[in-house]
């Protein structure tokens, strides 16, 4: 029997090559298919491999009808209706620790961007500005970083923080004190955290709980002059909030490389010279690209050989 998987968003090449490799599996990569298209030849397939474009909704999960199994590149889950897969008997794999390296290198580069103006700076210079005054920044060194969700990447922005001599507190509801304690800092609540950050990071899934887990209330509690981070996921952050936050003053920059909506080419809060963005680079590195299409085409090919999967 051949197995027909369909690769619908880009996914590393190097990475697909177990999938390649096994004789009775054959791929259809990037056929370029709109939502009607795929709702159209969804049924042709045994497997769904995607990143964070394709959306996998009820719809399409029901009319999939020799749909075994869906594999995310990544960790997040939140464009697969995982309800649905479940009453249609499909399995969600995902990629949990493929890109954690890279989302944490991400989000510490947002945050030096953010403490010393470096796009904003490079943009004026670039207009041909050689302007010092305006883009005087601030020091990491001693400065509190809030950590919103301590999982995989929150536990390494965390350390890589420490390394900058920054303090650490972070609000997590599986973090120990003794986890705390080996890490060198601080459990605080969610209150807590949001009220001694200088900077603060988020970094939990996005789920009903989270949502606009960071709204206006959140901004209130927070510190004046507070600079925010997102390499999360769009919605952790009631992004009208914080607009009217920076707006106010009392957020003084934001760093975000995810949105509500995704993709855009207009956004009210890059009119902000406060706000530098990345269109969702986190886990956009050669590195972690290989390694989570390796580690769901393992799966998918375990799965259709009627081993387990390692990350269901
Ligand atoms: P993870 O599951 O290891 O960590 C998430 C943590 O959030 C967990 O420890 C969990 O206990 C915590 N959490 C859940 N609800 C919370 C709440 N209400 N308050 C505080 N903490 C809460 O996941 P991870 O690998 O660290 O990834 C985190 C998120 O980052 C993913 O869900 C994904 O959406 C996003 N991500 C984005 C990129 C990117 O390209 N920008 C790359 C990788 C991951
Ligand atoms: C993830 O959840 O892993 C990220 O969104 C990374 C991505 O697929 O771009």
């Amino acid at each position: 029997m051949t197995y027909r998987v369909l690769i619908s968003d880009p996914l590393s090449e190097e990475g697909i090559k177990p999938l390649r490799e096994t004789e009775n599996i054959e791929i259809v990569k990037n056929p370029g298919w709109d939502e009607t298209e795929l709702l159209e030849n969804i049924d042709q397939f045994d497997a769904l491999l995607v990143r964070s474009q394709t959306q996998v909704t009820r719809p399409l999960l029901e009319k999939a009808a020799r749909l075994k199994i869906v594999g995310r590149a990544g960790v997040g889950v939140d464009n697969i209706d995982l309800d649905a897969a479940t009453e249609n008997g499909i399995i969600v794999v995902n990629a949990p620790n493929g890109n954690t390296n890279s989302a944490a290198e991400h989000t510490v580069a947002m945050i030096m961007s953010l403490s010393r103006n470096i796009p904003q700076a490079f943009h004026a210079l670039k207009q041909k500005q050689w302007d010092r005054k305006r883009f005087v920044g601030v020091e990491l060194k001693q400065k509190t970083l809030g950590v919103v969700g301590l999982g995989r990447i929150g536990a390494e922005v965390a350390k890589r923080a420490k390394g900058q001599r920054m303090n650490v507190i972070a609000y997590d509801p599986f973090l120990t004190d003794e986890k705390a304690e080996q890490m060198g800092i601080k459990r605080g609540t969610l209150e807590e955290v949001l009220q001694a950050g200088d900077f603060i990071t988020v970094h939990t899934p996005l789920l009903k709980e989270t949502r606009h887990l960071i709204n206006a209330e959140a901004f209130e509690l927070m510190k004046d002059g507070v600079q925010i981070v997102n390499c999360a996921r769009g919605g952790i952050i009631d992004e009208d909030a914080l607009y009217d936050a920076i707006v106010s003053g009392k957020v003084a920059g934001a760093a975000l490389d995810v949105f509500e909506q995704e993709p855009f080419t207009e956004h009210k809060l890059l009119t902000l010279p406060e706000v530098v963005a990345t269109p969702h680079l986190g886990a956009s590195t050669v590195e972690a690209q290989e390694i989570v299409a390796v580690d769901v085409s393992h799966d998918v090919i375990r799965f259709l050989e009627g081993k387990a999967v390692r990350h269901p």
